[in-house]
């Protein structure tokens, strides 16, 4: 201290050398404001560094959010599983979850039933989690609305056909919602195969949501996507009623986590 006095005039009775000891990381000598307390600068460092991890986390989270486009009605919504069914198809979709997060690979997790059983808001769920607990990248759109933003580059300068297509590529995950409604007309159904192909050649996972049974899809989507569908797929069948109509789940338990209930 003396030392550091000669060094730095002025310093004298502003800073003091304090000695203590940390559990975790024993004792250590910090020269701090006088009257502070002593603090263990491993454990600062430590506390620093969680910090700027979780202030980027935030911030990759909320710029990932505003590309995802899940639509308003399923931000902070949550899927309740009541029945061994409901159950089943979260197990479902946590599986793929660990199953993309364990290494790069293709995959495809399948969503299947009739209207208002949840297919969307399950799907906009699993988009939320991967995006604030993993970071990981992903775009919620309609088969017809992507093939759509593709037709859309036709014939407009600076747009290319390849540079829309590239876009569906570059996300970790793209959640396609009524896959089956595809148009039959033009080259939506060219388009289609050619995103999964590639995403799949890529080891790029999607999710794919539809109203049609799994055996059915082939007649929708073609042969080759419902192929690719089929290779580690994880299906859940939404076997249950129209939640819009009153079926389960209950509405107490449908409202947004970040509402009032009543
Ligand atoms: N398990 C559930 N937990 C909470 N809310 C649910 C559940 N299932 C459905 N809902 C609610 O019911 C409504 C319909 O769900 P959703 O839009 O996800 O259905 P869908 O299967 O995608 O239907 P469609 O095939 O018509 O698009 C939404 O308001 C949704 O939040
Ligand atoms: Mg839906
Ligand atoms: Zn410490």
């Amino acid at each position: 201290m003396d030392h550091l006095q000669n060094l730095i005039p002025g310093l004298a009775g502003r800073m003091s050398m304090l000695s203590g000891t940390c559990e975790q990381h024993g004792a250590a000598d910090v020269l701090a404001r006088t009257g502070a307390a002593w603090f263990c600068p491993r454990c600062l460092e430590d506390q620093l560094a969680t910090e700027a991890r979780d202030s980027w986390m935030a911030e990759r989270a909320a710029t990932l959010m505003a590309t995802a486009s899940i639509p308003a009605k399923y931000v902070g919504q949550h899927f309740v599983a009541e029945t061994p069914e409901q159950k089943a198809v979260r197990r479902q979709a946590r599986m793929f979850r660990d199953f993309i997060l364990a290494e790069p690979t293709w995959a495809a997790l399948i969503m299947i039933g009739t209207t208002g059983t949840g297919k969307t808001l399950l799907a906009c769920e699993m988009a939320q989690s991967l995006i604030k607990n993993a970071a990981r990248s992903v775009r919620y759109i309609t088969a017809n609305g992507m093939i759509s933003e593709i037709q859309a580059s036709y014939g407009r300068e600076g747009k290319s056909e390849e540079g829309e297509i590239l876009r569906f590529l570059q996300y970790d995950v793209l959640i396609l919602d009524e896959i089956d409604a595809i148009r039959a007309t033009g080259n939506a159904s060219l388009l289609l195969t050619e995103i999964i192909n590639r995403r799949y050649n890529e080891q790029k996972p999607v999710i794919a949501i539809s109203n049609q049974p799994l055996a059915d899809l082939a007649k929708f989507v073609g042969d080759r996507v419902h192929s690719r569908l089929h290779e580690n797929a994880f299906i859940c069948a939404h076997t249950w009623g129209d939640a819009r109509k009153g079926g389960m789940p209950q509405p107490a338990n449908v409202l947004p986590i970040t509402g009032r209930r009543p």
